[in-house]
């Protein structure tokens, strides 16, 4: 039965980011909603530099008012094995579109991101769910040292992977699973994940062109940050996919984790990671057929309302309100 946000309280989440400009408005959302209390934010080595996505996450708080609030826990700074490059050539210098380079003077909290995880939800067993938006180095780290998260924790969703699609850093690999593939098969094998993977969002979190010129008459402070971080995103969507827009992963991971009425569709299946290096680095496999009789234990969102998740998106920039369609 799946648990209507609306009729209950704000689920808690802590919110697993490698900030650039698509995490930074997924983190707006989370702490814009009123269905989400964010208990914190983690980071983890991702898309730029680290040091950029910690300050990255810290302005995206402070823009919504919620810095004094959120604090911010640094994470691993690498991979678990490999090395990865940054996704600069996507987000532009420094992640927020190459012209932004914050500096909040907020300081991060003191307790590492896997320790923070680990006495949160021990603290609050299956009271918190962990919205994942960057690899899943923290999350696999925490798993190391807690055997038993899965008992600990409330949902656990997941932006990665291509399912039935292409990847989008190699041919076969999505990027938060390419940066750390071990941790990816590791979660993926140890925890019941829900998982939003580049195909659905190349088909339901595109934010077009036109929305954005409508956002440059919003009199928000998140109008023109979002205009600002999204010029190169929509650069290199137009080169890559021909279209001038935007894809949101994180943010429609962030929505589909707080609104039952986006999901279309929603199957559970068995899923894998290839962790070896080479040409299949990161790649993910959706057995979807059971023909590899392993346990079906990943939820895997198949299908999502496309045209209310830009209404939320939009609720989010032009009102501070992303239940504003809902
Ligand atoms: O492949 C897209 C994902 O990789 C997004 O989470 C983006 O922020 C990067 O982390
Ligand atoms: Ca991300």
């Amino acid at each position: 039965m799946e648990r209507t946000m609306s009729d209950d309280a704000p689920r808690r989440v802590v919110v697993d980011t490698d900030t650039a400009g698509d995490d930074a408005q997924a983190i707006l959302m989370a702490v814009l909603s009123d269905r989400l209390d964010v208990d914190g934010l983690t980071i983890v080595a991702g898309n730029v530099e680290f040091d950029y996505e910690v300050e990255n996450a810290k302005y995206a708080l402070d823009l919504a008012g919620a810095a004094g609030d959120v604090p911010v826990h640094e994470g691993a700074r690498s991979p678990l094995l490999k090395d990865h490059e940054h996704a600069d050539y996507v987000h532009g210098e420094g992640g927020l579109g190459g012209d932004l380079f914050p500096d909040t003077g907020i300081p991060s909290a003191d307790e590492h991101a896997v320790d923070y995880i680990l006495r949160t939800v021990r603290e609050d067993p299956g009271e918190v769910s962990l919205l994942c938006i960057g690899p899943l180095t923290n999350v696999a780290m925490a798993l190391q040292r807690e055997p038993d998260l899965n008992d600990y924790v409330d949902e656990v969703w997941a932006m990665g992977g291509a399912v039935h699609a292409p990847g989008n850093v190699t041919p076969a690999a999505e990027f938060n699973f390419w940066v750390d593939p071990d941790a990816a098969k590791l979660v993926l094998r140890e925890l019941d994940v829900t998982l939003v993977d580049w195909g659905l969002s190349l088909s339901a979190s595109v934010i077009d062109g036109e929305a954005f010129d409508r956002f440059a008459d919003a009199d928000t402070p998140y109008a023109d940050f979002v205009r600002t971080i999204s010029e190169p995103v929509r650069e290199f969507t137009r080169e890559e996919q021909g279209i001038d827009g935007a894809t949101q992963p994180d943010s429609l991971t962030v929505a589909l984790a707080m609104a039952p009425e986006l999901r279309e569709s929603v199957g559970t299946y068995h899923a894998d990671v290839d962790e070896r290096e080479g040409l299949t680095r990161g790649h993910s496999v959706v057995d979807t057929t059971g023909v590899t009789d392993r346990p079906a234990r990943t939820r895997v969102v198949e299908a999502a309302d496309a045209a209310l998740f830009e209404e939320m998106f939009a609720g989010m920039v032009e009102a501070g309100d992303p239940e504003r369609p809902l």
